[in-house]
């Protein structure tokens, strides 16, 4: 798992924890509940350079890991694309794009065994919608690099998943709390039915079988399913 410290990330740790999984997790926040519960290696995704190292040590004595969620992503609050600086929507580039594909370089090189690889999409991906900058560009690209590992990954079935509306910090701080009249797609959130994070696994756990099916390599959104 990427990204535990809030919302789905750390919804995803107590549902396996319940399971009895053994948890492995990159992520900046270990909160005190999971502390010696998991394995956890620090790590800010943004500091691109660490990534690699951060995920050798954590995974050093893996041989095989049943699933992995590229969960962890960065959104800057919502704004038009013509104010939006190059070094933030390259922020959003590194925790939501080239950290995955670093996470990914490092799996298949210390040949470890993944069946099932979810990364965290969203809607945004493809909607287009205004205000939405770097992080639907950064989550269109997440896509097609799901895609080109699938190619590449034959033992391994990997798509990218857009898990629906959850009210997160996230969605709170970032969407909730942006200007309805200038991004039309605020004010259709804040009236869409949302999951809270537990309801969110729980949904993604439920309709495993049918995610399981799609063909690698794929995008999909959940609420499609
Ligand atoms: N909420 C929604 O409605 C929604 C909809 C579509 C897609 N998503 C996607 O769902 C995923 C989880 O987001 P969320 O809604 O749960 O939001 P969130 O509560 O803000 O969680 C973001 C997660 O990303 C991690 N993260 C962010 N920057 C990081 C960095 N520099 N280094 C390491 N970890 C970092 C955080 O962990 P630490 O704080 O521990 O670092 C945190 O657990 C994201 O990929 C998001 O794009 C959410």
């Amino acid at each position: 798992m990427t990204g535990i410290g809030s919302g789905l990330g750390y919804a995803f740790v107590e549902y396996f924890l319940k399971q009895e999984y053994e948890v492995y997790a990159l992520s900046r926040h270990l909160k005190d509940e999971f502390k010696g519960k998991i394995h956890f290696q620090h790590c800010d995704l943004l500091a691109i350079e660490t990534v690699y190292p951060s995920t050798q040590k954590l995974l050093q004595n893996v041989k095989k890991l049943d699933v992995v969620i590229l969960n962890a992503g960065l959104l800057t609050p919502l704004k038009d694309i013509h104010d939006t600086p190059i070094y933030e929507m390259e922020q959003m580039m590194d925790v939501n794009v080239w950290a995955n594909k670093i996470i990914l370089d490092c799996i298949i090189d210390m040949k470890i065994e993944v069946p099932e690889i979810i990364a965290i999409s969203s809607g945004a991906s493809v909607n287009g919608n205004r205000g939405w900058h770097g992080y639907s560009i950064s989550k269109a690209a997440l896509n097609m690099l799901v895609k080109l590992y699938s190619r590449e990954m034959k033992n391994t079935h990997i798509i990218a998943l857009a898990p629906g509306l959850i009210i997160t910090p996230m969605l709170e701080q970032f969407v909730l709390s942006a200007d309805e009249n200038k991004f039309p797609s605020v004010q259709r959130i804040k009236n869409a039915p949302k999951m809270t994070p537990e309801e969110a696994v729980q949904n993604i756990m439920n309709k495993m079988n049918k995610l399981k099916n799609i063909p690698s390599g794929s995008y999909v959104d959940i609420r499609n399913l």
